[in-house]
């Protein structure tokens, strides 16, 4: 697997590594598609709502390791708001891009940012937990990548269906039945939305 040097660099020498004591917010996030874990910590600046200082620890691969150095670096400096809207494909971009197999790890990255702005929003009465609604899944199927291409499974025009009725979730994929990653995306599409209290149960046609 090819790997840009700028991926090199941040594994070998990763930004913002460790862990903060009493953090405002904290998060950690587990990847579907591979197990692998991050925990993210934030100190907020309460009036200006800037994050000041941030920090992850990483149980993951490389491009793990890279993807939440350069995140956090992104992420540092700018206010929640900002922080919020910073997206996978920016953290790969900026790394000089990732094998296509490898791009869950940057969305595994800012699903923790996420979920630790979340928790401080919440601890500070800015959020409510979400409602759950169909634009729920939707928005969770965007975080799969199709391996073969490195790009989310709704990009690409995968989902032909999404459907959400008493607890049951039904997802229509197309994909071919030859194709080498037909049941990773299944595997990965049912990961995704059983986490959520919401789903008793997920259907998936493909
Ligand atoms: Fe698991 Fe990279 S392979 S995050």
């Amino acid at each position: 697997m090819k790997y840009s040097q700028k991926v090199l660099d941040h594994f070998m020498h990763p930004h913002n590594i460790g862990k903060l004591e009493l953090p405002d917010a904290k998060a950690t996030e587990g990847s579907p598609a591979c197990g692998d874990q991050v925990s993210m910590y934030l100190k907020v600046n309460e009036d200006s709502k800037v994050i000041e200082d941030i920090k992850f620890q990483s149980y993951g691969c490389a491009s793990n390791i890279a993807t939440a150095s350069i995140i956090t670096d992104m992420a540092k400096g700018k206010t929640l708001d900002e922080a919020k809207k910073l997206t996978w494909k920016q953290a790969a971009d900026e790394l000089d891009g990732l094998p296509p197999a490898k791009m869950h790890c940057s969305v595994l990255a800012v699903d923790t940012l996420r979920k630790a702005i979340k928790d401080y929003e919440i601890k500070h009465n800015l959020a409510s937990e979400d409602e759950f609604k169909k634009t729920t899944i939707v928005e969770e199927l965007k975080h799969i990548i199709y391996p073969k291409v490195g790009e989310d499974i709704v990009s690409l025009k995968m989902v032909k269906y999404v459907g959400f009725e008493n607890g049951v979730a039904t997802v229509d994929i197309e994909i071919p039945k030859f194709d080498q990653y037909r049941q990773n995306v299944a595997d990965e599409i049912r990961e995704h939305l059983e986490k959520y209290d919401a789903i008793k149960k997920v259907e998936i046609n493909m």
